[in-house]
């Protein structure tokens, strides 16, 4: 029998929805606000009035591309945070109002615990424990996921998330927002020993990350050598040493936390997991018996299939869901609805 969830993702700049049947997705419309590059990072009021006028359009895709109507959606679900308030407003809405107006229940899932699922998006069992890092624009947390109710946060940065930080310096490089994916691609061409650039360790925190120091580190080596801006062979040189000072300190936390544990799978997801130099150094590990799984590229930056499959994980053991008349009356009460 099927179980079909609609869900929405609008935390940031991504408008998306998606349909899936229990853990399988049918259908994961992105609509990603381009528009952002103009001003160099994204502007929240813009981001929430781009999610309105899309949302609508993006949802009917989704539904015409899996091939089933409203009325066989049985479980709402959308992103309720972390994230930018006006744009998780919208997709939260949208979402409850149709489990009002179709009687079905809602849920609300939190956008990180999603990212941490989505290398798993279409697989039923989900093996524990392993090591979970999230990689974002917004986070960045190493987690021991014990099971899909236990989460010990092992370690989180003290201050720029690693995305951010490749933000950061792709702008100083003059590059477009966000840099993240042309840092990556100029990298490919470019010698990653050209520069060593220093990424800080937090005394006594072995676990955590700081990724603001190696952005001002950037800036002064950028300042003194390369005053009137940097092109050609440098830009890819500078672009691949940045990238593998910032993928080491993100796989040597990821492998010391996994050894110390005494655990070998390993998930890494986030938009950063899309970096293909990250991906090659994890995949090093394998040889030593580590299995690390990453979410499929179009799974590692914001979508719905995430939020609708952690939606499913959450239905299908029992957890809390709110049903369409508690929605309706502004009511505050969950419970077990599939027990
Ligand atoms: O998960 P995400 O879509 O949004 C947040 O929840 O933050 O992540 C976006 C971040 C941006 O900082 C972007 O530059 C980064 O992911 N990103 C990448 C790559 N693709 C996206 N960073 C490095 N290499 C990539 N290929
Ligand atoms: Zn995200």
């Amino acid at each position: 029998m099927s179980f079909n969830i609609l869900a929405i993702e609008s935390s940031c700049d991504e408008t998306s929805a998606a349909i899936l049947d229990s853990g399988k997705v049918l259908s994961n419309v992105i609509s990603s606000q381009y528009f952002h590059k103009e001003y160099g990072g994204i502007v929240p009021e813009l981001a929430s009035r781009a999610h309105v006028t899309t949302i609508e359009k993006i949802t009917k895709e989704a539904f015409k591309l899996a091939g089933i109507s409203i009325n066989e959606i049985n479980l709402a679900a959308a992103s309720q945070g972390p994230g930018l308030i006006g744009s998780l407003l919208i997709g939260l809405n949208f979402a409850k109002g149709f489990a009002v107006s179709n009687n079905i229940p809602f849920v609300g899932i939190d956008h990180i615990e999603s990212h941490l699922y989505s290398s798993f998006i279409g697989s039923e069992d989900i093996e524990f424990p392993f090591i979970a890092l999230v990689v974002s624009g917004g986070h960045t947390i190493l987690f021991l996921a014990e099971s899909e109710t236990r989460y010990k946060v092992l370690g989180t940065t003290q201050d720029d998330a690693a995305g951010e930080a490749f933000d950061k310096v792709a702008k100083m490089l003059g590059l477009e927002y966000p840099g993240g994916p042309l840092i990556d691609k100029l990298a490919k061409d470019g010698d990653s020993n050209f520069h060593k650039f220093p990424v800080s360790n937090i005394k006594g925190s072995p676990y955590d990350f700081s990724f603001s120091g190696i952005k001002t580190s950037v800036l002064y080596y950028l300042k003194k050598n390369f005053p009137a801006g940097v092109s050609g062979n440098d830009l890819n040189n500078i672009s691949a040493s940045f990238q593998k000072a910032v993928v080491s300190s993100l796989v040597s936390k990821t492998i010391k936390a996994a050894k110390d544990n005494d655990i070998k799978n390993i998930s890494v997801s986030g938009g950063v997991s899309a970096n293909s130099a990250l991906r090659q150094e994890f995949r090093k590990y394998e040889n030593e018996g580590y299995r690390v799984s990453f979410p499929d590229k179009i799974y590692s930056t914001d979508n719905a299939a995430m939020i609708g499959y952690t939606a499913y994980l959450k239905y299908r053991n029992s957890y809390t869901a709110i049903p369409a008349a508690a929605l309706l009356e502004g009511a505050y009460a969950r419970f077990k609805y599939n027990s």
